[in-house]
């Protein structure tokens, strides 16, 4: 999908489809009136027949329209005028683009990006209305012999802005629009791959691949030898009970001022989590390949900072591993030495995310000095009892950061919310026979496990961010690429913020 913008008069458009949106009880938006005055009240004889009304949701195209030079109007219910706001410009976009690929059209141009959207600026239409045409045109046919053929042609949206002086904002809403939409792509790909399809040294190939793509990004992969003379034991104890070796990918983009300090990212890539020994239920355990989606996001936002060229410090990491029950495989009980000293007693085989992400968080203590750590992770099923499908679970040593990545997620739609970290959750991991649990109790199972995290990220600029319950859904299956579009805001945020 290509997108341009443009500032323009809509009944000049030469397109095969005219997207404009009407309010409740039947007010044409200022594009859609002036479109109706084109064709002398085209537009409100049909609301007057009853074909649209203006509420959330609607939509209804109307073809041959005399007086205008375009194939087809598409009108999008608003809602009402007085509550027009985020969500409803959201559900707007989307509905027009799904209405839209069912024509015939090949190219359209939306006036819904000239809307007035309450607390937004105009980077902010532009960009989310781009957003939601390229997530609306995602398919993941890698692994069917003949894809089912996407009927849609469209290929090409033009967004309009009111003024010519927007359009510098909405360029460059756009240029980010683009290279999110690619750098989700790669994100929901490599999610959606099952495990026999994506391993970890497929992981570790991605990371490659970036390498030779984008110049400007630097990969090295660490095997099980070099992560062994580390003294990963926590990382490789996971790996041990499965056939295909774990991989430990970096990736460096270094494109800021050589003094500014980098911000790492640092996503699980469990390309495969059975449980281990204390093995899983059948019900569901399909959906443990996407245990990798944290690594995923990593992989798709460098791909999106590389495109943009963003002139920021950023090094991606992401611990790789499977976990399957198997006769080297770690059993309940056993103790681990992990990179930073602590011992750790493993309670239970299913909480490895943990393992993996505390010798990551000691690698980039001694490796880097970081400005912050983000990790992210598919780590607990209790952060959707917390929280549902609709917030990433936030935890942050520094208030500040948790604060920030909340607001990156608020603008991007993909929303996140902070949990605790207090000191009063770590009694739930003591052990009798080691320096450390990696499981607490049944309460507060993501709390406890951010709490283990933080015991390795105590010198760093530390957050976490627990995406089990948001980075893939049920209806529709499939990946969803969170918390990609809020770590690219995020990490554009800070670049106006330090300019
Ligand atoms: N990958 C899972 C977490 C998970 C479960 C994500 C279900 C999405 C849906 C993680 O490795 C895990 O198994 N966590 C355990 C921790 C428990 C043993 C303390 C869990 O959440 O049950
Ligand atoms: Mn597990
Ligand atoms: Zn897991």
């Amino acid at each position: 999908m290509e997108f341009f913008v443009k500032s323009g008069n809509p009944a000049k458009q030469r397109a095969g489809c005219v997207i404009a949106g009407v309010f409740a009880r039947r007010k044409l938006s200022p594009a859609a009136k002036e479109l109706d005055e084109a064709c002398k009240g085209a537009l409100s004889q049909a609301m007057r027949r009853g074909d649209i009304e203006g509420r959330e949701g609607e939509t209804v195209v109307l073809h041959g329209l005399s007086g205008l030079v375009c194939d087809r109007v598409l009108l999008v219910g608003l809602g009402r005028e007085r509550d027009f706001s985020d969500k409803a410009y959201i559900r707007a976009t989307e509905e027009a683009v799904r209405a839209v690929r069912k024509t015939g059209a090949v190219d359209a141009v939306s006036y819904l990006t000239d809307l007035v959207v309450r607390k937004r600026d105009r980077r902010w239409t532009v960009l989310r209305a781009a957003m939601a045409s390229g997530a609306l045109g995602y398919r993941f046919v890698q692994c069917k012999s003949k894809p089912d053929p996407d009927h849609s042609k469209l290929n090409r949206i033009t967004f309009n802005v009111p003024s010519r002086s927007d359009l510098a904002e909405a360029e460059e809403a756009l240029r980010t629009a683009t290279a999110l939409n690619a750098g989700m792509v790669l994100t929901r790909d490599l999610s959606n791959l099952p495990g026999n399809r994506c391993t970890p040294t497929d992981l570790a190939n991605t990371g490659r691949e970036l390498a030779s793509s984008y110049r400007s990004i630097k990969t090295t992969v660490l095997d099980e030898k070099k992560m062994e003379n580390l003294g990963m034991g926590a990382l490789l104890s996971v790996s041990k009970g499965s056939r295909e070796p774990a991989t430990f990918t970096v990736m460096e983009y270094l494109q800021g001022p050589k003094k500014a300090k980098p911000v790492v990212l640092v996503g699980k890539g469990l390309t495969f989590d059975a449980g281990g020994i204390s093995l899983k239920p059948a019900q569901a355990m399909d959906e443990m390949k996407y245990d990798m989606c944290g690594g995923a996001a990593v992989f798709g936002t460098m791909k999106a900072v590389a495109e943009l060229g963003l002139p920021i410090n950023l090094v991606g990491i992401v611990p790789a591993s499977e976990n399957l029950p198997d006769g080297m495989a770690n059993k309940p009980g056993d103790i681990v030495t992990s990179m930073s000293g602590q011992t750790i007693e493993i309670l239970n085989t299913d909480a490895e995310g943990r393992l993996l992400l505390c010798d990551a968080l000691t690698y980039v203590e001694r490796n880097y000095d970081p400005d912050c750590v983000i990790d992210m992770a598919t780590l607990t099923g209790a952060v959707i009892v917390a929280l549902g499908n609709h917030a990433t679970g936030v935890f942050a040593n520094q208030p500040a950061l948790a604060k920030s990545l909340i607001t990156a997620g608020d603008y991007m739609g993909d929303r996140a919310w902070e949990l605790p970290l207090w000191d009063d959750y770590e009694s739930a991991l003591r052990s009798p026979f080691a320096d450390v649990a990696n499981v607490g109790g049944r309460e507060a199972g993501s709390v406890t496990a951010a709490v283990f995290l933080h015991r390795f990220a105590r010198k760093l600029r530390w957050a976490h961010l627990d995406i089990a319950g948001t980075a893939w859904t049920q209806k529709p299956k499939g990946a969803t690429a969170r918390p990609v579009p809020l770590l690219l805001q995020f990490l554009t945020q800070r670049l106006h913020e330090s300019s």
